[in-house]
């Protein structure tokens, strides 16, 4: 681990911590000065605020338990990251590049080999075999400047297979490792994605970490998506798809979009709505979301309007609860059944989906609403009961 101190020196002076400490608590100004309630004793619910932050020296002090230290002890601590992480979330922040350094685990070579894997599928889409792909996305509206935007591609059939290319170049480790690829009971690897519409998933940095490859024709016994499986690199829970794009167009997005497929992010993108983000192979989590509220306080959670997305917004509201602070607007906007945004936006436009966002159910309005109807709680079953804070509604 060797990030030289004046890089370090360089961050933490280049941050802002009221805004880094702002996203997360609720600050108070007093007297010039702001405060927050102390999240680090007392459980964070403390009467009166005795936490200090200190926007000239970048440091915060708790009066209560003399908790002390920078933006990045702040977020070692409070967000849980360990050191690595949190200079690569302030990073991130102000959009600095981390210089090389040691990694205590080496993913360079699993990153690598996604990104060369990233440039071959664009070929093969490029290829003769990948017109049918090109058709497919035209079929869809999609532009090819959209298209090279989210860098897709395409999975060819047959050969050459994607091992054979990056074989030779590779480590075996580093390929095993990349989730690229699966190996049979000789141990011989083959390629995990074949014939598919290649989605590749980039994290905050723009490092191709994994793949969502999409059938573009009905195979018997083939899930429509596959998804890269969790690997050193790719740990599902706190990456979202689109979050390295909507950052491409704005650093700071006033708004974000949860949508929840890969070909929401991109459908809204080609209509102009550039700002939306998608949970990657799981269900949305609450790591997500934080992540999402350190980037934005504004947040429309978009699901379809049917069963599933109604439990899918209810576990947002689950999520959020513990997250929520009163400069957070969350809202939420439900499609009528069999829509999503992607097909909602081709058909009706970006100002009908503007619209409505701008007529979004509020998060409070939302929750009063659902623990209302006490008698449709059928509907979304054990999920309600396990929420603490509703059941001391009843
Ligand atoms: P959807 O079935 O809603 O697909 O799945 P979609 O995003 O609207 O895509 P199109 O419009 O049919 O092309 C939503 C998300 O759930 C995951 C994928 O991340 C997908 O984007 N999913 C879906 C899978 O992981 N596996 C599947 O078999 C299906
Ligand atoms: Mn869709």
């Amino acid at each position: 681990m060797s990030i030289p101190s004046s890089f370090i020196d360089r961050l933490i002076t280049s941050v802002n911590i009221v805004d880094i400490i702002g996203r997360r608590l609720q600050i108070e100004r007093r007297g010039g000065a702001h405060w927050a309630k102390c999240p680090f004793h007392g459980g964070g619910d403390e009467r009166s605020a005795s936490f200090k932050i200190y926007d000239d020296t970048g440091t915060y002090h708790c009066f209560g338990c003399k908790e002390s230290g920078n933006a990045i002890h702040f977020l070692r601590k409070h967000d849980g990251l360990d050191f690595m992480e949190a200079i690569e979330l302030l990073a991130s922040y102000v959009g600095m590049e981390v210089p090389q350094q040691e990694k205590p685990v080496d993913v360079s070579g699993a990153i690598n080999i996604n990104t060369k894997a990233a440039e071959v599928f664009i070929e093969q889409l490029k290829s003769p075999s990948g017109k049918p792909i090109i058709d497919y996305l035209k079929s869809r509206g999609i532009s090819g400047e959209t298209a090279k935007f989210f860098e897709l591609g395409y999975s060819m059939e047959r050969n050459p297979s994607l091992h054979s290319i990056l074989s030779p170049k590779y480590e075996k480790q580093d390929l095993e490792d990349s989730g690229l690829f699966g190996s049979n009971d000789n141990g011989e690897m083959y390629d995990r994605f074949r014939d598919r519409l290649m989605f590749p998933i980039r994290n905050i940095k723009g490092e191709h970490i994994a793949f969502g490859g999409r059938l573009t024709k009905d195979k018997k016994d083939q899930a429509k998506y596959l998804n890269s499986p969790e690997t050193k690199t790719y740990k599902k829970k706190y990456e979202l798809y689109g979050l390295y794009e909507a950052r491409l167009v704005d650093k700071r997005p006033e708004t974000l979009f949860l949508v929840e497929g890969y070909m929401d992010v991109i459908g809204l993108h080609q209509h102009g709505i550039k700002n939306s983000v998608a949970s990657s192979g799981t269900a949305f989590t609450q790591e997500q979301l934080r992540k999402i509220l350190s980037y934005t306080n504004n947040i429309y959670i978009v699901f379809d309007g049917d069963e599933a997305g109604q439990k899918a917004s209810w576990r947002a509201v689950e999520n959020a609860l513990p997250l929520l602070r009163e400069d957070i607007r969350m809202n939420f906007i439900f499609l009528k059944e069999g829509d999503d945004p992607d097909s909602y936006i081709k058909e009706k436009g970006k100002e009908a989906f503007i619209k409505l966002a701008d007529e979004a159910t509020s998060f409070s309005d939302y929750f009063l609403q659902t623990v209302k109807k006490q008698d449709d709680l059928s509907s979304i079953e054990g999920s309600f009961y396990g929420c603490s804070i509703c059941n001391s509604f009843s």
